[in-house]
């Protein structure tokens, strides 16, 4: 049994929670839209196409914003081409995946299905092979009420009222080699400057990403936030982060502590953001966007690499299957540590996009003329989406450590802590990363008076299985949520023996001492 103490203080808050911070990400990749969320004729379709089994689970699953259409996807992307009559639109080749786009699925059905989704849109723009003027030109056609070429011409595909799509990011992954478009820090800086200007002339009220870098280890990362927003820092709101990670050779420990590297990679953008901010002399604070994080099993090394497998078994097919990667209970509890770390950083990461929403590397499972499932990673996002609310307070965690080859030394007990005031109660989200060792935690709750706990909730390795145990089609609900017997208040504290390898959330009804 190992030990962990956490302190919060009613005082010692970190920020209110942003919502936004629950997004997830729909990619023209693989079987995300088609088959995914859009799928004519299934039995749960509904008159659009919309799989109402995935609808359902996307919004119990408390998704608050999802980013549209890609991905290196984006980045060779005519939106044009996914306007106006079905009939009429081009089939492309998506030179990213390597496969057919039929354009059957564009702006108009996304919006659509965003929607029934109860989601807001994030949408992002081409500045691989696109431009000034095609930034400019989505901006009016979306959001412009009307009276104008591309205003009207969204009106004449019937969409009457604006889309009003608030978040934008410009472009994606621009710094890395692989994407269509690649460029310098100050060839991206530069077009996102006058792109995001022309944006904001058609519509002031609109908030914009730049891209950051593809994940911490690019070789240019530091430099090209610092060069990138040097050019675009008056004209942009946020500058995204990327990060995928996996267990690697039986490396467990590394994997359960990546979430340091999360925490390593959040808080140098903050201090190359801020030096920026700095030697600007402004007092504009631009906010970080972590836009695409996950676990995804990369089957090899780099991310050239793992692009080209992808690609060649892609081969020019409509909607094949790609990086249907299934999670076992190690990655949920994982999963949960990065939710941790985003909701620590709160103050500064206002957007956070899980990558991606269905089949593809994703929360969401599904088979065309089949079933909908949930995957394990599934049951951290919704839970923490659903009961962190409010404000999220510091935490102070004192207890056993583990060391790992690669993210150096991490907490067994890895926590987040959030304080909704309207309804008088404190969530604190669990990870426990012993691989053999159930943890003892106690947490103080200062400037509180704890009450009866009104939510105890774990996931871990079901007696029938081991750390690897997943929800397939055939079992769907091996991995999921149970109830946590071990939790009560005792002496005004929170006592929760938490299982080995187990993520968990316990809600306790509080008063303000
Ligand atoms: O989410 C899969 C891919 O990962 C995205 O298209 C790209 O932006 C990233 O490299």
């Amino acid at each position: 049994m190992t030990t962990a103490h956490i302190t919060v203080d009613r005082e010692f808050t970190i920020g209110p929670v942003p919502r936004r911070l629950f997004g997830s990400f729909v990619e023209h990749m693989g079987r995300c839209v088609y088959t995914g969320i859009y799928e004519p004729g299934h039995p749960e379709a509904d008159e659009n196409g919309y799989r109402q089994d995935v609808l359902a689970l996307t919004r119990d699953m408390g998704v608050s914003i999802v980013r549209y259409p890609g991905g290196n996807f984006v980045s060779g992307y005519m939106w044009e081409d996914g306007i106006g009559p079905v009939e009429d639109r081009p089939r492309r080749i998506d030179g990213a995946w390597h496969t057919i786009e039929t354009n059957a699925f564009g702006l108009h059905e996304f919006a659509g299905w965003a929607k029934q989704a109860n989601v807001e849109i994030q949408e992002a723009i081409n500045l691989g092979t696109a431009g000034v003027e095609e930034a400019r030109a989505i901006v009016e056609y979306a959001n412009h009420p009307g009276g104008t070429a591309w205003s009207d011409k969204r009106r004449a595909n019937g969409a009457e009222d604006p889309f009003g799509i608030k978040v934008w990011n410009l472009g994606n992954e621009l710094d890395g080699p692989w994407q269509i478009g690649h460029k310098t820090a100050d060839e991206y800086g530069r077009i996102a400057q006058e792109a995001g200007k022309a944006m904001k002339l058609v519509d002031p009220s609109i908030e914009l990403i730049a891209v950051g870098s593809s994940s911490a280890h690019m070789p240019t990362f530091g430099e090209w936030e610092y060069d990138v927003l040097s050019h675009a820092y008056d004209e942009v709101d946020y500058i995204s982060l990327h990060a995928y990670y996996q267990e690697h050779d039986d490396d467990a420990k590394s994997f359960l502590a990546s979430a340091n590297d999360m925490d390593y990679f959040i808080e140098s953008v903050i201090s190359t953001v801020d030096a920026v901010k700095a030697k600007r002399q402004t007092k504009k604070q631009i906010n970080l966007s972590f836009d695409e994080w996950n676990v995804w099993y990369q089957q090899r090394g780099d991310a050239e690499d793992q692009l080209h497998v992808i690609t060649e078994k892609a081969q020019w097919q409509e909607h094949p299957r790609l990086i249907e990667d299934t999670y076992n209970v190690t990655d949920a509890v994982v999963v949960g540590t990065y939710l941790n770390s985003l909701l620590r950083h709160g103050d500064r990461v206002t957007i956070a996009n899980q990558a991606q929403l269905v089949n593809v590397i994703a929360p969401i499972r599904s088979e065309a003329n089949g079933p909908a499932w949930r995957q394990t990673i599934y049951w951290p996002f919704a839970r923490t989406a659903e009961l962190a609310r409010g404000e999220i307070l510091r935490t102070v965690a004192s207890g056993d450590q583990f060391e790992s080859k690669l993210y150096g030394d991490a907490d067994l007990v890895d926590a987040s802590v959030t304080y909704d005031a309207e309804r008088g109660r404190v969530a604190v989200f669990f990870a426990n990363r012993g691989l053999d060792e159930s943890a003892d935690v106690t947490v103080s709750l200062r400037g509180f008076t704890a009450g009866r706990i009104t939510r105890a909730e774990v996931l871990t390795v079901p007696e029938s299985g081991d750390r690897f145990t997943a929800n397939t089609e055939h079992e769907q609900d091996v991995v999921g949520l149970v109830k946590l017997d071990a939790a009560a208040v005792y002496e005004g504290e929170l006592k929760v023996t938490l299982p080995a390898l187990s993520w968990a959330v316990v809600e306790v009804e509080v008063t303000e001492a």
